[in-house]
């Protein structure tokens, strides 16, 4: 904080940290409901050998003060811009919004696109922080933990560090940041000050792992340096082990690319084959040797050792299709759940109950149709004892398309019903719009009929009775609808 700005400003708003919302809600409060106007406040954060305490009025009881919730939630998301003057600019917009309850949807007005651009940018930064820290492990036995190193743009360790707690519950880690340090210990997360590189260990056999990994599933003939660098900037290479790959890998791809077209035929080195199983399978269907099932039981067995996207390491088992080989139609789900993936059946649990009741009053015997998902494996994130459901990704659906395939090519159904999004992309090879789609009977490449519904769960997570009940006769009337397209 410049000094003379401080000087000029009649009234000093001190911060304990960088993103102390609690503390600017708090002043905000102080300063509105005294209808002190932004140009005659200073922010500064911490404390220095300016003796200026925080002079802030109390807060005027007889004074109203609303503000959109809308407000709070995206203020709560630029505190953690790096901006200095994001204190400054959150309190003008929370004076103008005194007077202009709508501001926040004024689209053209010129802070409204700041806020955007501001919120935008802290956002991003928090993805590019889950996509791309890695962590180092240190010790041994008990006194194993794993450190990371970090540089974000802008302040979200501490906004960041519940994602690592639930995807990481298990790990003693730390992650070090400039600005902040984030801890969990297995039971409790700390926030602590910024550290520096040199705090964090430098290499260990996971960067081994992870280069390999890299290595392996660089596919020169598809190379695209702008998104690869967009999703990957080139800042963040410095910190990821298989970065130090990327100059050589990019600059050889011309010649790696005709290389692995005349070798296409071959498959991958052994000794890639053997990592890839091991460690780190390539979501590429194409590096994958492909078993020779001619039937769904040896298929069965086949997937129950698929390692064809990370998704099995979590996951209690494969959760494969069940039904006759020459079923009529094959019902497509998005995933097994919680309940699935303990018992190793798609369509038991909630879903599955109102699926299997549906079927019934449509009179379609659930005994005589094939019911498979999507993804195999459970996908989930753990919080408490609970693992809550996680949408599969678009490299997840198409990891395990393989094995859906397989399953239509040997059962070679009259009939696939898409139930939801999931399946429809897996089943149709794009995302489809499926309130949009609903009902609609769609030929495949191949021949193979797809008719698009949307997911039993769906109709779980409706509260409203009258609601719900409509949404359940809707269903029922898609599953008549399936009745009569099974036979056609
Ligand atoms: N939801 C699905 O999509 N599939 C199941 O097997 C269970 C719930």
């Amino acid at each position: 904080m410049a000094r003379t700005q401080l000087s000029l400003a009649s009234h000093l708003a001190r911060l304990e940290s960088e993103t102390d919302f609690a503390g600017w809600r708090d002043a905000a409060r102080r300063l509105a409901t005294n209808d002190i106007p932004p140009e005659e406040v200073a922010w500064q954060v911490g404390h220095d050998d300016d003796d200026r305490g925080n002079d802030l009025p109390a807060c005027r009881q007889d004074a109203r003060l609303v503000v959109p919730r809308e407000f709070i939630e995206r203020a709560e998301t630029v505190i953690c811009h790096s901006d200095p003057e994001r204190f400054n600019f959150l309190y003008r917009l929370l004076w103008r919004l005194r007077v202009d309850p709508k501001l926040l949807s004024i689209a053209s007005d010129p802070d409204i696109r700041r806020l955007e651009s501001m919120e935008k940018a802290v956002r991003r930064d928090i993805h590019k922080m889950r996509a791309f820290v890695r962590f180092r492990k240190i010790g041994d036995g008990a006194e194993e933990r794993y450190v990371a190193w970090f540089e974000p743009d802008h302040f979200i360790a501490e906004r960041n560090a519940d994602f690592f707690v639930r995807r990481f519950a298990g790990m003693r880690w730390t992650i070090l940041t400039p600005h902040a340090s984030a801890d969990w210990d297995g039971e409790r997360l700390a926030i602590g000050p910024g550290a520096s590189k040199r705090d964090a260990p430098a290499e260990d056999d996971a960067e081994t792992l992870w280069r390999t990994y890299f290595e392996n599933i660089f596919n020169p003939a598809r190379l695209k340096v702008k998104a690869m660098q967009k999703e990957m900037p080139k800042k963040y290479w410095r910190n990821l082990p298989e970065a130090s790959l990327i100059p050589d890998l990019i600059a050889g791809a011309d010649r790696a690319a005709t290389a692995m077209i005349a070798r296409m035929p071959t498959s991958p080195a052994p000794r890639h084959a053997k990592v890839k199983a091991k460690h780190w399978p390539s979501p590429e269907p194409a590096d994958v040797v492909e078993p020779e099932s001619t039937d769904i039981p040896a298929l069965r067995e086949e997937a129950s050792g698929c390692r064809r996207c990370p998704l099995w390491r979590d996951a209690t088992q494969t959760v494969f299709g069940e039904g006759p080989e020459n079923a009529d139609v094959v019902f497509v789900g998005e995933q097994p759940g919680d309940q699935e993936d303990l018992a190793g059946k798609p369509f038991v649990g909630p879903a599955g109950k109102v699926f299997d009741s549906i079927l019934d009053q449509a009179e379609i015997d659930r005994r005589k149709v094939y019911v498979t998902n999507a993804v195999k494996h459970f996908k989930f994130e753990p919080r408490g004892k609970r693992r809550i459901h996680s949408k599969p990704n678009a490299g997840e659906i198409r990891a395990c398309r393989w094995w859906l395939d397989k399953e239509l090519d040997l059962i070679k159904p009259n009939l696939a019903v898409a139930l939801g999004a999931t399946a429809a992309q897996s089943l149709l090879g794009k995302a489809v719009p499926i309130t949009r789609m609903r009902g609609d009977v769609i030929q495949r490449e191949d021949g193979l009929r797809v008719f698009v519904t949307i997911h039993p769960s769906f109709i779980l997570r409706i509260r409203e009775h009258e609601d719900k009940e409509a949404e359940r006769e809707r269903f029922l009337t898609d599953m008549r609808k399936v009745k009569q397209l099974m036979a056609a």
